[in-house]
């Protein structure tokens, strides 16, 4: 990553290479993994409000790639998809060039062949700071993943019926690409941590060890006030950052997904990591009560300008229309699913707001761009299209639904 600062703020250049490499996910286990240089998670690339990413994609891989860059407001062009670019060729480049317009937790992958491409690894996160975050002791980044290997350990094939319907789920459980990992933390201190669910299509009911942490933001940067839980589920694709802490020297808390059913069975409860709490060392942490002031969109008896069928969009395949959207005016979607299973609905280029969930307005105010539409459930969501025009999509971020065609582009013409 090199910082340059022009007179028209800074700019942050990074090459980033798409290749295959060894990728040891535990001791002396490896895979034939798929990493933007060479690595998963691919670099962490971490920038302020405001500034200039330039990154320089080169496919080195023996298959076409592109990057998605998930929850970011660019302009269309650099979105990432087959509906605004051609896919990079292997041995060819691209270049992504865009600015930074929110302080969020965000993230980037691949958006051709992804059910591969994704699951081997080709994904990394995006930090941008604003200017005014609460303070913390320190920071993680985690993303959470799993691998579904075969009885040999090589990575299990892909696309079998069973997948398609219900989506890839591995028994390799990973953060930050490695399994089971041991997290650390200082005694008496509050952490803010990053959490990303990159996984193919597994939901996580994050829990530590049951305790409660505050959960301080989403995908779209900090929430309105800092909620106090036990357990936060994040589907694939979203984002939570939350402050953890204070716990006591000594302590070992497991990071674990509780038991969920998301239409295929509930699951057991499943570690990810383990969390060690070290010597003590002193807190400077401070998060404010009133973190960011969200103006709602709308109330929630506001009326739907739109119906988004999602068994209809699950059965429709890769060539579905959404109507155009007028750059400027307010959309409210209801997002009905009258399918059996739930259904992570993520639009792209634009944050939303969730007004009702099964009619219930929502207790929070946040900003997202993946929203959880339970099996015959029903989520409100708004959002307003500013002036960036051009070719838009929005899917399930179950990959294996969105490969079967779980999906819709749209236009914004202004
Ligand atoms: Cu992270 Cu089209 O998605
Ligand atoms: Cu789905």
């Amino acid at each position: 990553m090199q910082i340059e600062t022009t007179p028209g703020g800074r700019k942050i250049a990074v090459q980033l290479e798409a290749r295959e490499f060894d990728w040891e996910f535990t001791p002396g286990r490896s895979i034939r993994g798929f990493g933007f240089a060479g690595q998963v998670p691919g670099p962490l690339l971490e920038a302020e409000v405001g500034d200039t990413l330039v990154v320089e994609l080169t496919n080195r891989l023996d298959q076409p790639t592109t990057i998605h860059w998930h929850g970011l407001r660019l302009p269309a062009p650099m979105d990432g998809t087959e509906a605004v670019q051609r896919a990079v060729a292997p041995g060819e480049s691209f270049e992504y060039r865009f600015v930074l317009p929110d302080a969020a937790t965000l993230w980037y992958h691949s958006h051709v062949n992804e059910t591969e491409q994704v699951e081997r690894g080709l994904y990394g996160a995006l930090v941008v700071r604003g200017s005014d975050e609460p303070a913390v002791d320190g920071e993680q980044v985690l993303i959470f993943d799993d691998l579904k290997l075969r009885a040999d350990g090589d990575v299990a094939l892909f696309g079998d019926e069973h997948e398609h319907h219900a989506g890839r789920e591995g028994d390799v459980r990973l953060v930050n690409g490695r399994q089971e990992p041991e997290l650390e933390i200082s005694a008496g201190q509050i952490e803010r941590w990053r959490i990303v669910n990159a996984a193919n299509s597994r939901y996580v009911r994050l829990s530590l060890g049951g305790r409660p942490f505050s959960v301080i933001g989403t995908d779209g940067g900090l929430i309105g006030e800092p909620r106090e839980l036990t357990e936060v589920l994040v589907t694939p694709g979203e984002r939570v950052d939350l402050a953890v802490g204070p716990f006591e020297e000594g302590e070992l808390l497991d990071v674990t997904a509780l038991p969920y059913d998301r239409g295929k069975g509930e699951s057991e409860p499943e570690r990810f990591a383990t969390l060690r709490v070290g010597p003590a060392a002193p807190s400077q942490a401070d998060v404010p009560r009133a973190l960011r002031e969200i103006e709602p969109l709308v109330d929630s008896s506001a009326s739907p300008t739109r119906t988004i069928d999602m068994k209809a969009l699950m059965h429709g395949g890769h060539h579905q229309r959404g109507e155009p959207v007028r750059v400027g005016d307010l959309q409210v979607w209801d997002l009905i699913n009258e399918t059996g299973q739930d259904h992570p609905f993520h639009l792209h280029g634009f944050f939303f707001q969730v007004v009702t969930e099964d009619g219930k307005p929502r207790s929070f105010s946040s900003w997202e761009d993946t929203v959880n539409v339970p099996s015959n459930g029903q989520v409100r969501i708004a959002w307003l299209p500013d002036d960036r025009p051009g070719e838009w999509m929005y899917h399930c971020h179950i990959l294996e639904h969105h490969a079967m065609g779980m999906m819709a582009h749209f236009a914004v013409v202004s």
